[in-house]
């Protein structure tokens, strides 16, 4: 009896010290280099390193770290850090820790893991993460570019290009036991890499696009298991992408073309006893251009042949007797870059909702979801049989596809049967944007069950949920959603199915900031503002497309300054500073380049699109033509650049930059000087001709003298209620800031009206009319098809922002970033009785699920570890507020902070809370 009470003791007495110093339940997850899970062949020698802390435990706030860093899996085993040991660093840190020990060279392979000590007792070390290092130098690259700079009789290189995929082999002999490959390609356009037939990653339509003459991305892969001793065999595809793009010899003054695809590939061999190899390209590969893939257009589609397949062309033994040797070509001109963005993926998978027979031989297919990827198909019937498919966003009447949108593109597939029993197919290098499919030609009669919706993106996570009482918002909130994820192809584009497709700036000046609510967009926007850097001209000039495969450099603000908003936003929602340190010169250099040409009289007197695409006076209009829907040009540019200088700013004061802190905050001064003078009318208490966009800038960037700003706003309001009877009369520009405008100045409901609104002009309007993704145009089911597409995000404008934000209210504080600091802070809203939304931050998933019933306001919340948050009650008093049944005073986690208005405002460190106002 008492041996078993020692027992038991002793049993407790360890598991408690154990709970209390090793682990205490705190996990560590996600652990992220760069904000890429364990990646292949980065070019970043110091690297940021990020983990998430997990604890069951509330106020879990940590108080040291420790990274270890080795060179092999083993040695970080045995805590052997030969690379890194940070030792114990007292910090709260646990975002972006910048790797601090040896130089990593080319090639290398560093192993990690972490722990942590909290307030709450320490964790057992993390699981182990991983990156590597690609090759930085020019010189590290073995071998010469292999391509075929030519066409051939089946191709056609006039404005509606068609070049078939060039595919390329190498056998090669793998002397010894193997313990590391590593393959390093840059294939452009696109590429497909084969070893031994197996296809290497499930990246799709990769590389991600560049200005192949400023940059071109290198892929890397870990091969080890692909390969044998004795023969082997690379295989690769290139396909044309932006690189042999989609108009030949067409408007060349506008259009960039880089050239007949081209590849250079190292494939890197260690042994077991040390010694190593590189494969590389050059002229003993072989290349045929007489494929199955016989032409490959993003605008136009891609053909497939299965009679010309090649069995086994990417396996050791084909005889390629008839292949050509690979021509040596000049190389594409841009500097190699690590790929550290995400390629597409297939990242879903849908049925079609229904198919019909229209015609004889002809059927249509629904996909009930406007979307972007391409159809995969299986099918039966005779060699040569040709299914042709093709892709409308919408319907006529007649039920046929709707395709003027489309404007040239002829998003047509088509696919010859090779007649062996079963087949299946889906393209390689192309993707549409589209709804319905035409079939025609199928053997069989076709049926739902013979295709498959292949929805393609950048492979990155949905970090965000969203619901509330509102089925017209939860619609939008969904439609935006899809039109979102189609409009990621390794760039931002404006629209994935017209002859455009094009990353224009200003459809994500404020887009990107509410898009990283639901996507994990940091790297692919990190990429694109790399894309921006390189655009910019010698002397400042930054276009209105990047990558400029179209060339707009028109000198406006508003597109441009995207540069500096996502750089911002960047910072905010992720904490990447990297990124404004990396683009602050470039920065000024353009907002210094615009002041110098354009500010004249102390305005910018440059603009291009106006607020583009407000609503019109007529609904087959593209663009207003009623001066009084329009916002003045010089209005826009002046105040939009007033705030960008108000970011460049606080990018100065962050990388401690005072003269130019000064320097800009004096210009911003005289601008809102100028400004007012020219454009504010105290009579009527509005600026320019009075229209929202108008009144709402100067509002929201602070430009209105004191005494004038109740005028001006209640101009706002009457606008919209009266005049506009609730409605949106705002373009791309004013849209970025209406939700916020009203909700900051106590006017949610209106923001709330307008976001639930079903009847024309409103996101509800589209929803209403079949829209399952988000318009062009307000007036998009009415509007001149030359410019109407049904798939573009840039009216969204800051919607996303205010849901989650103001409708589940969840907010990064100002004075901190990325979630460190939280605001929890939903709006009360009659009529809106619920919101919900989760949303997975660098910290962990924050959570918000609220609901009113009468007096009764009932609100669950989750915090993650090591970040605090101010949580906005709608109580007046600390009677009417409990949290787990319990009144708050002493609770573990919570401190009452202070009472304002009628609300309670509380501090909550991590954990889960329920909190009950009644
Ligand atoms: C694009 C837009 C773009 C605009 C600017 C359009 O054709 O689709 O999204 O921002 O042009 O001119």
């Amino acid at each position: 009896m008492k041996i078993t009470k020692h027992i038991f003791l002793l049993v407790a007495i360890v598991l408690f010290a154990s709970f209390n110093k090793q682990d205490a339940g705190i996990q560590l997850q996600n652990l992220r280099c760069e904000m890429l899970v364990n990646p292949e062949g980065i070019d970043v020698v110091k690297p940021r390193l990020s983990w998430e802390i997990i604890s069951p435990q509330r106020n879990v706030q940590q108080i040291a770290y420790q990274i270890l860093v080795a060179s092999s899996p083993e040695k970080l085993a045995n805590n052997e850090a030969d690379l890194w040991n940070s030792g114990k660093v007292n910090t709260d840190e646990s975002i972006h820790v910048k790797y601090a020990g040896m130089t990593l060279k080319s090639k290398k392979r560093a192993f990690w893991k972490v722990k942590i000590w909290t307030n709450k007792g320490e964790s057992a070390w993390s699981g182990n993460a991983f990156w590597s290092i690609g090759l930085l130098n020019y010189v590290d690259w073995k071998g010469r570019w292999i391509g075929l700079d030519r066409s051939f009789e089946w191709d056609n290189e006039t404005q509606f290009s068609r070049l078939s995929a060039r595919y390329f082999r190498k056998e090669f002999q793998a002397k010894k036991t193997i313990k590391q490959a590593t393959v390093y390609i840059v294939g452009l356009g696109m590429y497909e890499l084969y070893l031994n037939g197996q296809k290497v990653g499930d990246q799709v339509l990769a590389p991600v696009p560049t200005d192949y003459t400023k940059g071109v991305k290198y892929n890397t892969f870990d091969v080890t298991k692909l390969l044998q001793t004795g023969n082997n065999a690379i295989g690769t595809v290139l396909g044309n992408g932006r690189f042999y793009t989609m108009r030949q010899d067409y408007k060349p003054y506008k259009i960039k073309t880089f050239g007949y695809p081209k590849m250079l590939l190292n494939l890197d061999v260690e042994y077991t006893d040390g010694t190593k190899e590189t494969i590389s390209t050059d002229e003993s590969w072989k290349v045929t251009a007489d494929g199955p893939i016989r032409t490959n257009n993003e605008y136009d589609g891609e053909e497939y042949d299965a009679t010309k397949e090649m069995p086994n062309w990417n396996k050791v033994g084909f005889s390629d007797s008839n292949w050509i040797k690979a021509q040596l070509v000049q190389e594409a001109g841009g500097m190699f870059e690590a790929q550290m963005t995400e390629n597409m993926k297939v990242m879903e998978t849908i049925k079609p909702v229904s198919i019909k027979n229209l015609k004889v031989n002809t059927y249509i297919l629904d996909m009930g979801q406007n979307m972007a990827g391409w159809l995969r198909l299986k099918v039966k019937g005779k060699k040569g049989d040709k299914v042709t498919l093709r892709f409308a966003e919408t319907l006529q009447s007649t039920g046929e596809l709707f395709v003027r949108n489309l404007r040239d593109a002829k998003v047509t597939d088509v696919y010859t049967l090779k007649g062996e029993g079963q087949e299946i197919w889906e393209p390689s290098f192309v993707y549409h944007g589209f709804r319905y499919v035409e079939v025609t030609g199928f053997p069989t009669v076709p049926t739902i069950d013979d295709f498959d919706g292949r929805v393609v993106y950048d492979d990155m996570a949905t970090i965000g949920e969203f619901e509330t009482s509102d089925k017209t918002i939860n619609q939008i909130y969904k439609n935006a959603y899809w039109g979102i994820r189609s409009n990621y192809k390794g760039m931002p584009v404006d629209c994935p199915q017209r002859n455009e497709r094009q990353p224009w700036l200003g459809d994500r000046t404020t887009g990107a900031y509410g898009e990283s609510f639901i996507f994990d967009n940091v790297r692919l926007y990190s990429k694109w503002l790399n894309d921006i850097e390189q655009a910019q001209k010698p002397d400042g000039s930054i276009p209105d497309v990047a990558p400029a495969f179209w060339r707009y450099y028109g000198d406006n603000v508003t597109w441009p300054g995207t540069y500096i908003t996502i750089a911002d936003m960047l910072y905010h929602q992720f904490g990447d500073k990297e990124t404004i340190k990396k683009h602050y010169p470039s920065m000024k250099k353009w907002i210094d380049y615009m002041q110098e040409k354009y500010l004249v009289n102390g305005l910018i007197t440059k603009d291009k699109y106006g607020d583009w695409c407000v609503p019109p006076e007529s609904l087959e209009l593209i663009h207003a033509k009623d001066p009084a829907l329009q916002t003045d040009g010089i209005l826009l540019a002046s105040a939009t650049y007033v705030r960008l200088l108000e970011l460049m700013q606080k990018f100065a004061h962050l990388l401690n930059k005072p003269e130019d802190v000064k320097a800009y905050s004096k210009v911003a001064e005289d601008i809102k000087k100028a400004f007012n003078q020219k454009f504010l009318n105290t009579q009527k208490g509005q600026y320019s001709n009075g229209t929202v966009t108008a009144n709402l800038l100067p509002l929201v960037y602070e430009m209105i003298p004191a005494n004038e700003k109740t005028k001006v706003w209640n101009n706002i309001v009457n606008k919209i209620l009266v005049d506009n009877k609730g409605h949106i009369s705002t373009g791309v520009i004013g849209t970025q800031w209406l939700m916020r405008g009203l909700s900051q100045n106590g006017r949610a409901d209106i923001a709330y009206k307008i976001a639930s609104n079903r009847d024309y002009p409103s996101w509800g309007y589209m929803a209403e009319n079949g829209a399952t993704t988000i318009w062009e145009l307000w007036n998009g089911d009415k509007a001149n098809p030359e410019m109407n597409s049904g798939n573009h995000v840039m009216l969204l404008g800051d919607l996303i922002i205010w849901y989650y934000e103001n409708i589940a209210g969840i907010k990064s504080a100002k004075d901190a970033v990325a979630f460190k600091k939280i605001i929890m802070k939903p709006e009360m809203i009659d009529g809106l009785n619920a919101g919900k939304a989760s949303y997975h931050s660098m910290y962990g998933t924050i959570k918000s699920d609220w609901k009113k019933d009468g007096n009764k306001f009932q609100w669950n919340i989750s915090i993650p570890a090591n970040t605090k948050s101010l949580v906005y009650l709608p109580a007046n008093s600390l009677d009417k507020l409990t949290e787990g049944g319990k009144k708050i005073v002493g609770l573990e986690g919570i401190k009452f902070v202070k009472t304002e208005g009628n609300q309670l405002i509380v501090e909550v460190s991590s954990g889960n809370y329920s909190f009950i106002v009644n």
